[in-house]
């Protein structure tokens, strides 16, 4: 059988780096007791290990106080937070046709059951909103803009710092869903003129699943739709307002962060502009193969500046997922097809009746024998569909 080619970054990075696994498996074994909630050695050392993660994501989208950065299990979690504790019955919320399943379910919950008004901008043939259009919609009871940073479907990165500049001059919060994006691309909250972010640790953080997060700016508040466990004050009757109490409940998943602060250290060493120098110029050249082809269609890749390492294809005439079954069975190479829990997406494109696309998801061990291999394998699909008529 031939190597394993993993091309499905885009659903989680894999592998971790060797530090990654070597810090995790350290730090439970040493340091595998509950934080913050005694005073013996290790249940402060593990604590310590908490807090100073905390304090590097902080810095590393130049947020101000560490005690605002709230962890959750993963992205869908803390935008589960951010969109039940910002909107209630009659405010008015702007998001986006690009934004994953995290975003749109829970908008769709408020506006059916809870009385929440919701607008949907639309991309445009390229991928991207207008932030203009956001603008257009802003109204006396909108309370919340929330978007896609980079798109998990077709990998186009949305001018949030433009649309920042617009809510900030309104008075409007946004909050911008940075799954895919945080770890691949620099981000300054304050340049960009963000109110809140999601993000989660397994994918370009590097970091293992169930870890994620979210950042509140300071003068914001989020109410607390959970209540429990903090570990301190435990006579208080209510959830504890403070940060970052106030977002977090129950015993964290300390395993995760410690996985999360291995990949953000391995992430610094390398570089972040190296590391996507890398994957950009894999994915020039994984777009520019697929492009050769024929019979191949390309979604939203003719420009790939403000794009990260995602492509999205067809091959003609065949269903995404048989392409992806071909790619596993025939090729060992691992991709995801389907909708990518991105449905208006796809809906947009046209692809929802093909059953959705393929995505090739590139990530920092990808090699340039990799994006050959799936090249030709592609190639080879598209040729046998061509002959099959
Ligand atoms: N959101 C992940 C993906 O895009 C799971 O595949």
């Amino acid at each position: 059988m031939s190597e394993f080619i993993y091309l499905d970054n885009g659903a989680t990075s894999y592998p971790k780096p060797q530090e990654v696994y070597t810090y995790m498996d350290s730090f439970y074994r040493r340091l595998g007791v509950n934080p913050g909630r005694s005073g013996y050695d290790i249940c402060m050392e593990a604590g310590e290990v908490v807090e100073d993660t905390r304090q590097a994501l902080t810095e590393f989208f130049n947020g101000t106080d560490p005690n605002r950065l709230c962890f959750s299990y993963n992205s869908t979690d803390a935008l589960n937070l951010i969109i039940f504790g910002m909107l209630k019955k009659g405010d008015h919320a702007i998001s986006t046709t690009i934004e994953h399943n995290s975003v749109l379910r829970p908008l769709y919950h408020l506006w059916k059951y809870n009385g929440v008004e919701v607008d949907h901008i639309p991309f445009n043939s390229q991928g991207f909103v207008d932030p203009d259009d956001f603008k257009a919609k802003f109204k006396s009871n909108t309370k919340l803009v929330i978007v896609n940073h980079a798109s998990n479907v077709i990998g186009t990165i949305q001018p949030v710092g433009e649309i920042g500049k617009l809510c900030q001059e309104n008075g409007i919060p946004i909050a911008v869903d940075a799954s895919q994006s945080l770890g691949k691309i620099p981000m300054d909250m304050d340049a960009l003129n963000l109110d809140v972010i999601a993000f989660t640790g397994h994918k370009s953080l590097l970091g293992p699943t169930g870890i994620g997060g979210l950042y509140v700016r300071e003068g914001l508040e989020i109410r607390h739709t959970r209540a429990g466990g903090t570990g301190v004050r435990s006579a208080v009757q209510t959830h504890l307002d403070e940060y970052p109490f106030r977002l977090e409940y129950g015993t964290p998943n300390t395993l995760g962060i410690a996985g999360l602060k291995a990949g953000l250290e391995w992430i610094k060493a390398k570089g972040l502009d190296a590391l996507f120098r890398h994957e950009m110029e894999l994915t020039t050249m994984l777009r520019d193969g697929l492009q050769k082809i024929q019979g191949v269609t390309l979604y939203c890749q003719d420009d790939l500046t403000d794009h990260i390492s995602v492509l999205l294809f067809n091959v003609d005439g065949m269903e995404a997922l048989n392409t992806g079954t071909l790619l596993d069975v025939d090729y060992n190479i691992a991709c995801r097809t389907g909708l990518h829990c991105a449905p208006r997406v796809h809906d947009h494109l046209g692809t929802t009746q093909l059953h959705g696309a393929v995505r090739f998801g590139i990530g920092p061990f990808n090699t340039e024998a990799h994006i050959r291999t799936a090249i030709d394998a592609v190639s080879e699909i598209a040729e046998m569909q061509s002959k099959r008529g």
